[in-house]
């Protein structure tokens, strides 16, 4: 296999590994003390996948898996991972959500020169939140993340939180025919509409798979959108589910309720109780199955509702002294130029007036905000279309405040799915120097113009 955990071996050579298998994932606690270079190494490379029965659809993995390998770090501890690209074409990893140095941010001309093929880089920095994140280049993005270059980023709790099992489910629509073949990943024209979706659902890369779960527990579910385009609108007829996180943040546990909507780039964390053993519940979106849950015999005491998980130490914003910002998210189409589209520069989006442009590698030297060191901002998200953009902001963690569209319990975010004609407010502390894109995570509109770079100095 390509892909090497170090730590791994290192702990079979007897350096002590605390980890074992949970919930049937086995997953290692042990960090190794001696390694001079880093904990995993990554490699991006070709990979067939049967997504559709007795084709092969010729995806690109991580470590030979896509969706890639579950990375898994300790809260407060460095993760060091050497990425090796034999790919046929230049990438880089985002480490999405993750509040690091803007050296190991992945965003190439930014924070580094992209990674050649044959060539490597070593991504090191400190995981300073808990919770669910994931992993993704910032080159080529609608290809490279479109044949399968995802994958979940798992950082746990200092102190065992409640939970005794949990899963990772990462949701990936993919773009391939009846055949396994590849589709467009952008289509012009739905990338200035709601974005190109793909045909194809799948958790963990298998369509409408059965997870089966210990009867009577509480299970901790890692729901993550890989995807690039599709907002999946969570239900669970029937199930017993509440809320413990939103995006890598931990909230005041509530019922999951009717419907949650999880756009590209979001996760949630469900606690779920498992049915009884033989009992199936619908994980769906909307109308339709993404998988079953079942229950299955355990020999274990029944579980509890752990407690609320720990707050990340994300700054608080101080509403009074912060300073606010506009930013409008609009639809542009009507400006692209036949001779760009000819040119396959397409630009139907901009925020506050400005397109970005994915083949001008200057545009990050032109921020649309430039920011203090620990200022206090808040920013006014406001979307002009009648399109969502779940908007992500690189380095720094904010608090979503308020929406004319809903109400709002505010919490700790790096992705907010700005509904259509929706005004949103945020707030944070800007307290991460460097220049951080902040973008639309529907791929399409991002390599269309609804990026920008926002810069704290
Ligand atoms: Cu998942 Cu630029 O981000
Ligand atoms: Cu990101
Ligand atoms: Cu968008």
């Amino acid at each position: 296999m390509s892909f090497t955990r170090r730590q791994v071996l290192a702990g079979l050579a007897g350096l002590g590994v605390a980890g074992l298998g949970v919930g049937g994932v086995r997953y290692w606690l042990g960090r190794p003390e001696n390694v001079a270079t880093h904990d995993y190494e990554l490699i991006a490379a070709p990979l067939d996948l049967e997504l559709v029965p007795g084709h092969k659809t010729p995806a690109w993995g991580y470590g030979g898996h896509a969706p890639g390998l579950e990375l898994r770090c300790r809260q407060g501890e460095r993760l060091r991972v050497r990425f090796i690209n034999k790919l046929e074409q230049q990438s880089t990893i985002h480490w999405h959500g993750i509040r690091l140095p803007l050296e190991m941010d992945g965003v190439p001309y930014v924070s580094q020169a992209p990674v050649l093929p044959g060539e490597y880089f070593d991504y090191d920095f400190i995981c300073h939140d808990a919770g669910s994140f994931w992993y993704h280049p910032h080159t080529t993005s609608a290809e490279q993340l479109g044949r399968g270059l995802v994958g979940p980023l798992i950082i746990e709790e200092r102190e065992p939180t409640g939970f005794r099992h949990e899963r990772t489910l990462s949701l990936k629509t993919w773009h391939i025919d009846e055949q396994g073949a590849f589709t467009d990943f952008l289509v012009p024209r739905q990338a200035a509409r709601e974005g190109t979706r793909g045909r194809l659902t799948t958790i963990n890369g298998e369509p409408n798979p059965t997870l089966e779960l210990p009867e009577g527990q509480v299970v901790r579910l890692r729901l993550i959108n890989v995807d690039s385009t599709i907002t999946y609108r969570l239900n669970l007829p029937g199930g017993e589910a509440r809320i413990y996180a939103l995006d890598g943040n931990p909230v005041q546990p509530r019922p999951l309720g009717k419907e949650y909507w999880l756009g590209p780039g979001m996760r949630i964390d469900l606690a779920l109780k498992v049915p009884a053993a033989g009992e199936e519940l619908s994980l769906r979106n909307g109308p339709l199955r993404l998988a079953t849950l079942k229950g299955v015999a355990s020999s274990e005491v029944a579980g509890d509702w752990p407690p609320p998980l720990p707050a990340n130490p994300v700054a608080e914003p101080d509403l009074a002294r912060a300073e606010t910002l506009r930013f409008n998210f609009e639809w542009a189409a009507a400006l692209a130029s036949p001779a760009d589209e000819a040119a396959g520069r397409y630009k139907y989006w901009q925020i506050n007036g400005q397109a970005w442009d994915i083949n001008d590698k200057t545009c990050a030297d032109r921020p649309i905000a430039t920011l203090k060191k620990d200022g206090h901002y808040v920013f006014v998200l406001r979307n002009m279309a009648q399109y969502q953009h779940p908007v992500h902001l690189h380095g720094m963690t904010f608090k979503v405040l308020s929406s004319d569209r809903r109400k709002i319990i505010p919490y700790f975010t790096d992705t907010y799915l700005l509904g259509k004609n929706e005004t949103a407010r945020i707030a944070f502390v800007a307290d991460n120097p460097g220049v951080w894109m902040f973008h639309c995570h529907v791929i399409d509109h991002m390599e269309t113009g609804l990026m920008a770079a926002i810069e704290v100095v």
